[in-house]
């Protein structure tokens, strides 16, 4: 697989098969991902990576707990902007529709939302921490991280999801796992293979075109 077809079968899965991940595919991935870039090379990113008893226990513990509040971060501000509203909006019609959920059916949308708290049935969750001192360049860095994980993972068959709903569990997750109180739990990340069955795996998804986000300077037509 090229570098160009790992990041255009990339996709967020949202229904995963059971199939067990071995263990050996996992570390392989997260080894090669230590070459990931980092502003000073700090490498600002720890993970606790879960399957089988331990992911079920954490399950259990999230369905029956209520989300932080505060949540230790804000993952929503950017909707206040018409601009970014718009966007959101265009990835929720997307999904529901492709689940034959309506605007209107709270009940199964909330459903649907709380499957986060399954991670989607993927078999393996990828729960990514820091100390609560990193700021936002650090914060990018763990997102770098994160790709090139999301890639690996694509050229070893597998898919994921990553998942910063996670993020309203914090406290829960931090106290579960034995993770520092100091440290931020900035999301999860879903492993597995993706059940090509699914509709919600196939939905369009839509990007603003290059001439809306990137300029160019010097170059010669
Ligand atoms: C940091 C991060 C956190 C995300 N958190 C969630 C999440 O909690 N639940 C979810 O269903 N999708 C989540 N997503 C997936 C995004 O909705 C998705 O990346 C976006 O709609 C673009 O779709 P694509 O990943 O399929 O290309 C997250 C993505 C990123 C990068």
């Amino acid at each position: 697989m090229t570098v160009a077809d790992a990041v255009a079968s990339r996709r967020s899965v949202r229904e995963f098969l059971d199939t067990p991940v071995p263990h050996a595919t996992i570390e392989r991935v997260l080894d090669q991902a230590r070459w990931a870039p980092s502003g000073c090379n700090y490498q600002p990113w720890e993970a606790v990576v879960l399957t089988g008893a331990p992911l079920d226990a954490l399950q259990k513990v999230l369905l029956a707990a209520t989300p932080d509040d505060p949540a230790e971060y804000d993952w929503a501000a950017p909707a206040a902007s018409p601009r970014y509203q718009a966007r959101l909006q265009g990835v929720g019609a997307a999904m529901y529709g492709a689940l034959a959920i309506a605007r209107e059916d709270k009940e199964n949308r909330t459903d649907f939302t709380r499957a986060n708290l399954v991670s989607f049935g993927a078999p393996v969750l990828l729960l990514c921490h820091f100390p609560k001192f990193m700021k936002e360049p650090q914060w990018s860095d763990v997102g770098m991280w994160l790709q090139t994980i999301m890639l690996l993972l694509r050229g070893e068959g597998l898919d994921s999801c990553p998942q910063e709903y996670m993020g309203n569990y914090g406290r829960t997750i931090k106290a579960h796992l034995g993770l520092p109180e100091d440290h931020m739990l900035f999301c999860g990340l879903a492993i597995g293979w993706k059940d090509d069955k699914a509709p919600v795996n196939h939905f369009e998804r839509e990007r603003v075109p290059l001439a809306e986000h990137v300029t160019f300077q010097g170059f010669q037509p």
